[in-house]
């Protein structure tokens, strides 16, 4: 694993998402795996303005998200696929046939995992995995002491997630209380990764992930294992790294 620091925060944004727009000018038809959250707002305009102003070409990349939240439709301004439309989708000539996430109102909960990691095998696996880390440790929605083994299921989550994330909703008490995930596993198998980590609120969790043991109560550190993941701070999140 890779540790990059840059000395702002946006120099690691814009880092990220340079790493991206190469991976789709060196291989036009590549499969992302991409993250929500705040910390990939910067990095996902950089992107659009990417395909605006130099043409970046999405026009065959196909994505998978990590995560959707259960009960969520498509067209609730809560739900992963509407931010993933608001912030990049709809900015990007992207076939929205390529763009995956799960399935938020499955009728099947139990089938929606495998039926997910069969899509991303159909499409020919992960050529690059984009990821951020919650205050928890967690990769996507895998919790503390998800196992290093676990494949994309439904997961409960934890009261330190619903406290970071419930404040993005209009009324904090709507968060739903499970998700969907890839897993752990599933994640390693991407043949890249890329972590953005920025701010001081993730500094010591980012030391924990990439200096401490390679436990499951920390899931990031479960990158460590990976053969070529690069994790890119800023000197914020960067302050307690030894
Ligand atoms: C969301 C996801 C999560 C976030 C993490 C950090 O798709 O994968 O693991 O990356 O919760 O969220 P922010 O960026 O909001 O701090």
């Amino acid at each position: 694993m890779e540790v990059i620091i840059r000395s702002s925060r946006e120099e690691a944004e814009k880092m990220t998402a340079a790493m991206l727009a190469t991976a789709v000018e060196t291989k036009p038809d590549c499969v992302l795996g991409l993250a929500t959250g705040r910390t990939m707002e910067a990095v996902y305009a950089e992107l659009a303005r990417l395909h605006r102003d130099k043409g970046l070409d999405f026009s065959q990349v196909c994505t998978f998200n990590l995560d959707e939240y259960i009960g969520l439709a498509p067209d609730d301004p809560n739900s992963y696929r509407y931010y993933m439309q608001e912030k990049l989708f709809d900015h990007i000539n992207i076939d929205p046939q390529r763009t995956y996430l799960p399935d938020g109102l499955s009728k099947d909960i139990k089938q929606e995992g495998p039926h997910y990691e069969a899509q991303i095998r159909y499409r020919g696996g992960i050529d690059l995995q984009l990821l951020g880390i919650g205050e928890d440790g967690h990769i996507g929605f895998n919790e503390p002491l998800s196992s290093f083994a676990s494949r994309t299921r439904d997961v409960t989550l934890t009261p330190e997630t619903i406290a970071q994330n419930s404040p993005m909703f209009q009324r904090p008490e709507d968060m739903p209380r499970r998700a969907f995930t890839m897993g752990v596993g599933t994640i390693l198998e991407a043949r890249r990764i890329v972590m953005l980590v920025t701010g001081a609120g993730k500094a010591r969790v980012l030391a924990a992930a990439v200096e401490g043991p390679l436990a499951a109560i920390v899931p990031a550190s479960a990158l460590q294992f990976h053969q070529n993941a690069v994790v890119i701070v800023d000197a914020a999140a960067a302050s307690e790294l030894r």
